[in-house]
């Protein structure tokens, strides 16, 4: 049976990436195609590596090169396309050809704490300094405004007055590493 093969692009630790690789590694109907990183130095590259996975990596002129991504894309028969912890803006080109088939991880409850500037630990420092008493982890459908396409799923985690920008942090790794593979899995084969 071929399977459906999804591309992940990432831009740093890739601790998401990771767990989408080991639990797409022996799925029958899913494969990763690949992962991508605008950073030639990320950690993701080379963890993905060491499970056997391709990588690349190109420049952020490259990346934002809607035509180079859709011809790699399409070379690389590409299905989905998910953006875990991937810091570069999607050029449009891509996004309308993938339309309903790429999804964004957002460290946040969309649409708050979204938008531009609104990634990785800025969203953190963010939500502490409001002293939000909930937060949580948003995944979602990508379309041509910044965080916001079309909500797939989201999880929430509780806030006291003790949590500081590191304990938030782990919160959301627990939510992401516990649900964004089957949520990803749910979207490709619904
Ligand atoms: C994650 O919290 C993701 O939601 C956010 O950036 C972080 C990336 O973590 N956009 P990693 O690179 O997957 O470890």
């Amino acid at each position: 049976m071929i399977k459906t093969r999804i591309a992940i692009f990432a831009s740093g630790t890739g601790s998401n990436a990771v767990n989408l690789i080991h639990f797409f590694k022996n799925d029958s109907s899913i494969e990763v195609a690949f992962v991508l990183s605008n950073k030639a130095d990320a950690k993701v590259l080379d963890s993905a590596a060491e499970l056997g996975v391709k990588t690349m990596s190109y420049t952020n002129t490259q990346v934002a090169d809607g035509d180079f991504l859709n011809t790699l894309c399409r070379e690389e028969k590409v299905d989905w396309v998910i953006l875990a912890g991937y810091l570069r803006l999607i050029p449009a080109e891509l996004i309308a050809a993938y339309n309903g088939r790429m999804i964004n991880l957002h460290p946040a409850l969309l649409p708050n704490y979204g938008g531009k500037g609104m990634h990785g630990r800025n969203v953190h420092v963010a939500v502490i300094a409001n002293q939000e008493n909930t937060s949580g982890i948003t995944i979602h459908y990508v379309n041509e405004g910044f965080d916001k396409g079309e909500l797939i799923a989201q999880f929430h985690c509780s806030l006291n007055e003790t949590d500081t920008v590191e304990s938030l942090e782990d919160k959301i790794r627990y939510l992401e590493q516990t649900y964004l593979p089957t949520v990803v899995r749910g979207a490709i084969l619904s």
